[in-house]
């Protein structure tokens, strides 16, 4: 008998988690809170915010749960893995303590420290009568500014104008009494996701995210707008230093704790002109879109890798990947990141259309009255590709998009730039 699982979250990771979950032998049935109009095509929806701790529970209990994957970074800052285990039920993401390293970018660096992992210098500022001499202090780089609150992607600041950069400390120490102030790190970004619970960790193939709205890399920051896996920047080399002068720290320094991480740890890279890896965040889940990209390279039931390291079994476990390229592009809303315009009708999204090669993850989707399928969010859905090689994903990804519709999205039309 396979076991019943809760996906909890409504994007498109959410989607491209119980597309994998769907496909692995252990899993019998799936249900997604609050889920979204790609997801119910697996298993059933249940509405019940991603930030209803207490509902999400009583949904856990009632449907027999066997474990839950949390998807989004805000429950489990919220307590809700505890609180699962606290019923005996297993949860794939880390308990309360250890979402901090994505809650607080402060509790992050002191954990970097304590465990020895490069990461950028910083200093606290407190006091807005410090600003300009802490500014000069830094003067060689843009500055780097970020604020310590989980801010949905808002919380940084990169620049070099000294208004911009004094307009957001001061508004931090306000809001939040203080505000980090990092030292620029140049080089290429790239994402390593790390499953990991107390007996040990799987590093996922790297991958790369595009963060900007539009091409080239220019304008606005946005949650991500495409990514490809696995990212050749990150060379056996560098992936081996990653490994040595991180993820292993990491997982030393986390295991030996009372609590034990269980779930993933999103390591953020800069790797510098000498191929040196620093880590520029922590997350604790699976990037968005990253996930569309690294799940669909597991070779092997990816149900069996979450459960294990829900209870602690990864050390058990052999995990192979496939020898292929991931490419996933990001239809956005109109307006997206600043403000997205929404409820307008989708076209050309049909689930009926999905091949192993290509398929669409929803993410801000959902069915009107008449059950038409309309945009409700910023980031609308993605579509993913998987190939032979990097170019064939992308050529297959780029050709399913351009059979949808929807009217005034955009979209990156250079996704995999830096790789192709
Ligand atoms: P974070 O939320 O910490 O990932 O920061 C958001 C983005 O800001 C990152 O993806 C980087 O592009 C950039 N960034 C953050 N910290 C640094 C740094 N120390 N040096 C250069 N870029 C950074
Ligand atoms: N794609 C970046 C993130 O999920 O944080």
């Amino acid at each position: 008998m396979g076991r019943t699982v809760l996906i909890v979250g409504g994007g498109g990771r959410e989607h491209a988690l119980c597309l994998a979950l769907s496909q692995s032998s252990s899993i019998e049935e799936i249900h997604t809170a609050p889920g979204n109009a790609g997801t119910r095509h697996f298993g059933s929806n249940h509405d019940v915010a991603a930030s209803d701790i207490d509902g999400l529970l009583e949904l856990s209990h009632r449907l027999q749960i066997d474990f839950v994957v949390v998807g989004p970074e805000a429950p489990l800052c919220d307590g809700l893995a505890d609180k699962l285990l606290s019923k005996g039920i297993p949860c794939f993401g880390p308990q309360q303590l250890h979402a901090e390293l994505e809650g607080s970018k402060l509790f992050a660096k002191k954990a970097m420290n304590a465990a020895g992992v490069p990461t950028a210098e910083y200093d606290i500022i407190d006091d807005s009568t410090n600003i300009n001499a802490c500014l000069d202090a830094r003067s060689h780089d843009p500055w780097v500014i970020k604020r310590d609150v989980l801010a949905g992607g808002k919380g940084v600041v990169v620049t070099s104008n000294r208004e911009e950069a004094i307009e957001f400390i001061e508004r931090s120490i306000q809001s939040d009494g203080h505000v980090l102030l990092e030292r620029f790190l140049p080089g290429e970004e790239a994402s390593m996701l790390v499953v990991m619970d107390k007996s040990g960790y799987v590093c996922l193939p790297p991958s790369q995210d595009h963060k900007r709205a539009y091409d080239g890399d220019k304008g606005p920051n946005t949650g991500g707008m495409g990514a490809y896996c696995p990212a050749p920047v990150v060379t056996e080399t560098i992936h081996q230093k990653t490994v040595e002068r991180i993820v292993e720290p990491m997982f030393s320094y986390l295991s030996s704790m009372d609590i034990p991480y269980r779930g993933v740890l999103y390591v953020g890279l800069m790797i510098d002109e000498n191929g040196d890896p620093y880590v520029v965040e922590f997350n604790v889940r699976f990037g968005d879109p990253e996930c569309q990209v690294t799940l669909p390279l597991v070779d092997g039931d990816v149900g069996e890798l979450l459960y294990g390291a829900a209870t602690d079994q990864i050390s058990k476990m052999e995990v192979s990947f496939k020898s292929q390229h991931a490419l996933t592009v990001v239809l956005a809303s109109e307006g997206y990141p600043q403000s997205a315009i929404k409820d307008r009708l989708i076209h050309g999204a049909d689930q009926r259309l999905d091949t192993s090669e290509t398929w669409v993850s929803h993410a801000g989707t959902a069915l009107d009255e008449q059950g038409n399928l309309i945009s409700s969010g910023g980031r609308v859905l993605s579509v993913t590709s998987v190939s032979e090689t990097l170019q064939k994903a992308r050529e297959l990804s780029y050709q399913r998009l351009g059979l949808i519709q929807l009217e005034g999205s955009h979209h990156r039309l250079d996704i995999g730039h830096r790789a192709l």
